[in-house]
């Protein structure tokens, strides 16, 4: 069947869907318009509440809450509610890495006895309500059946991408004060064994890590500390399969995930439970179309932000099957994503730019090959879709019938704020659509006025602030304040991101304004990157800029000064991109080093890394007036060989 089809160079969904779509009529955003209040109020209806609210919404800016005084529990959601009439549907596949190796599956009655036997460890071990567990795992069910066995006792889930470094997990373990951390022996990654439990080991050093948990994946050898570790399965086969769900409120913290802001350290975002619920629930619902039959393939690790919306909590919440997939998406041959959309029979893959362009890039265009007669929609997050990588998505993984939703949002904004609706459309290449209903986005100029249409401006997130906006930054008020709510005062949610708007008013993303970057979809703080090298014996200062790349998106490249003695060769260059590698993980490691004299710096001492940005791409360097040492410039540049 058709989904979509073109009209005036824009795509349309074709009448088929809109029959079969839950969402086709546009008043929906007219309605949701004229009382975003009430419109999330009656969504919220739709989840269960062990408790109603008093109150729908209260705003006391910058802070605000929703459904206060309700009572719930997300992985109640997730899985309970669904034991009447979904007991034996697969809520969960999972494929392993190795191809000899089958895959598995739950149910959704499966599931939940997983998830409550390891609540109830967790309490046996004495995990309370509002207690942070640190989740370092890899894409196996267990990170899932984690994340809610945490939600379910009420404890705070912190998961850190198992392919961070130590180092990495240290910041986030140490920040969170956890002291608990669930994580693997080792997992498979491109046919070798990755020792996890190695980097787990070195990470709880210096933090209050009182336990480890550990799941036996690869079976590697592992060292062991009789004090602190204890295997998953030892800790849950003889608990009971039956653990009642903590009744949370509303405004409880449910998890905190770290980020990349514009300093040099993580920030730890705060999601709570009502308000995150209602929109992980409704965005997937309606973004992606759910139906009961549906087979959702979103790549996103648990790590991420995506991995904890749209591979966990949305499509449980929602009833649905979720599939995950512990390996690398082109391997051991490039077209295993390929091979896994029709052997798990996926109806719907959620993915980021960058694989899309990697698979764009596959030798002979392995897409070709393959007719993908389940799928039915296509997503993409995470960085700008461009429109040449948007129109082969299309052509060769949709094969020109599924409707495409680029979705915006970010790990504070806990869901999909921006994306075409697939009953309702329209689809547009390079564009993300329109504001998710009951979502006021807009774009700003520097004074804070409204931008005309075609003109570029700051995308801001108007009052009443989404449900699963984020609640703070752990322990950091200061940022918080300073991060989101000073650009336009309290009042107006700042995105970071650079957006106009096409003479329908689609918004298009052109990308951040901060000094954050994205590599392949990663979020990377290039003060963070700076750190990392900063620490090396021989570097006086860095400066760190991302260029764009043709798959990556974004890759970063890095300026480096150095101590007298410290000469520049070939070993310098591999062993800092090392200690970005060690300190942060592989993703960060620049693409070059360029060593130079002096950085290009304000008066004030600040480092003009839009000035570099600039110099490396060719383009007028502008107002140069408050720079302390215009001399440095044509340094660098006779450096790049300018
Ligand atoms: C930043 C947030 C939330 C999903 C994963 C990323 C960029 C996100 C898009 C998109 C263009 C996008 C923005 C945003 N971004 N989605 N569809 N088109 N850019 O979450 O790591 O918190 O990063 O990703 O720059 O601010 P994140």
């Amino acid at each position: 069947m058709k989904f979509v089809e073109k009209r005036n160079g824009l795509y349309f969904p074709t009448k088929e869907m809109k029959k079969i779509a839950l969402i086709s009529n546009k008043k929906i955003y007219k309605e949701a318009r004229e009382n975003p209040i009430k419109f999330w109020e009656e969504q919220a209806r739709q989840i269960v509440w062990f408790k109603p609210w008093e109150k729908v919404y209260l705003e006391e800016p910058p802070y605000f809450r929703w459904f206060v005084g309700g009572k719930l529990n997300i992985s109640y959601n997730c899985l309970d509610r669904h034991l009447k009439d979904k007991k034996d549907k697969i809520a969960l596949i999972w494929e392993p890495e190795p191809l000899e190796e089958k895959p598995r599956a739950f149910t959704y009655y499966e599931l939940y006895k997983q998830v409550n036997k390891l609540a109830n460890a967790l309490k046996k071990l004495g995990i309370k309500k509002g207690d942070v567990v640190g989740i370092y795992l890899p894409m196996i069910p267990e990170t899932l059946i984690s994340m809610l066995a945490c939600a379910r006792i009420g404890a705070v889930h912190t998961v850190i991408f198992s392919a961070f470094s130590p180092e990495a997990l240290r910041t986030r373990l140490q920040v969170s004060e956890a002291k608990f951390l669930i994580t693997a022996d080792g997992y498979y990654r491109r046919g070798k064994i990755i020792n996890l439990k190695q980097n787990a080991d070195e990470g709880i050093k210096e933090t209050k890590v009182e336990k480890v948990i550990v799941v036996k994946r690869a079976g590697n050898e592992i060292s062991w500390n009789n004090e602190k570790d204890v295997w998953y399965e030892d800790l849950t086969k003889n608990e009971s399969d039956e653990c009642k769900p903590e009744e949370m409120d509303s405004e409880d913290l449910l998890f905190i995930l770290f980020t990349s802001g514009t300093s040099g350290t993580p920030k730890g975002i705060l999601h709570t439970c009502g308000g995150y619920t209602v929109q992980a629930y409704l965005t997937g619902k309606w973004i992606f179309d759910f139906h009961e039959k549906d087979v959702l393939w979103c790549t996103s690790d648990f790590g991420w932000i995506t991995g904890h919306s749209y591979t966990c909590y949305s499509p449980l919440l929602n009833g649905i099957t979720t599939l995950i997939f512990e390996g690398a998406p082109d391997y051991p041959t490039p077209d295993r994503w390929a091979q896994i959309i029709e052997k798990h029979k996926v109806t719907i893959f959620y993915t980021a730019p960058t694989a899309i362009r990697m698979f764009e890039r596959m030798n002979g265009n392995i897409a070709k090959k393959y007719e993908f007669k389940t799928l039915r929609l296509l997503g993409s997050v995470g960085e700008v879709l461009d429109e040449a990588s948007w129109l082969w998505y299309f052509k060769n993984v949709g094969k020109e019938r599924c409707p495409i939703v680029d979705t915006w949002w970010q790990t504070e904004t806990g869901g999909i704020l921006i994306s075409s609706l697939p009953g309702i459309g329209p689809f547009k290449p390079g564009f993300v659509g329109l504001p998710f209903p009951g979502v006021k986005a807009e774009i700003l100029d520097e004074e804070g006025k409204k931008c005309e249409k075609g003109k570029q401006g700051n995308l801001v997130v108007l009052p009443p602030f989404p449900p699963g906006l984020l609640r703070g930054i752990y322990k950091d008020e200061k940022k918080y304040l300073e991060t989101y709510w000073s650009k336009y005062g309290n009042k107006i949610y700042f995105t970071s991101d650079a957006a106009f708007k096409d003479e329908n008013g689609l918004i298009r993303i052109v990308g951040r304004v901060d000094d954050v970057i994205k590599v392949a979809g990663h979020r990377l703080s290039t003060g963070e990157i700076e750190n990392a090298l900063n620490s090396h014996e021989g570097v006086v200062e860095s400066a760190v800029v991302g260029v764009p790349d043709e798959i990556k998106g974004e890759v970063p490249l890095a300026f480096v000064t150095l101590k007298p003695g410290f000469l520049v060769s070939e070993k310098l260059e591999e062993e800092l991109k090392e200690i970005v590698s060690k300190k942060i993980s592989p993703i960060a490691k620049p693409a070059k080093i360029i060593f130079i004299e002096d950085l290009p710096k304000t008066r004030s001492g600040k480092i003009m890394r839009r000035v570099l940005k600039k110099i490396l791409l060719k383009e007028e360097l502008g107002d140069l007036t408050t720079l302390a040492n215009p001399e440095s410039i044509e340094k660098i540049k006779k450096v790049l060989g300018l």
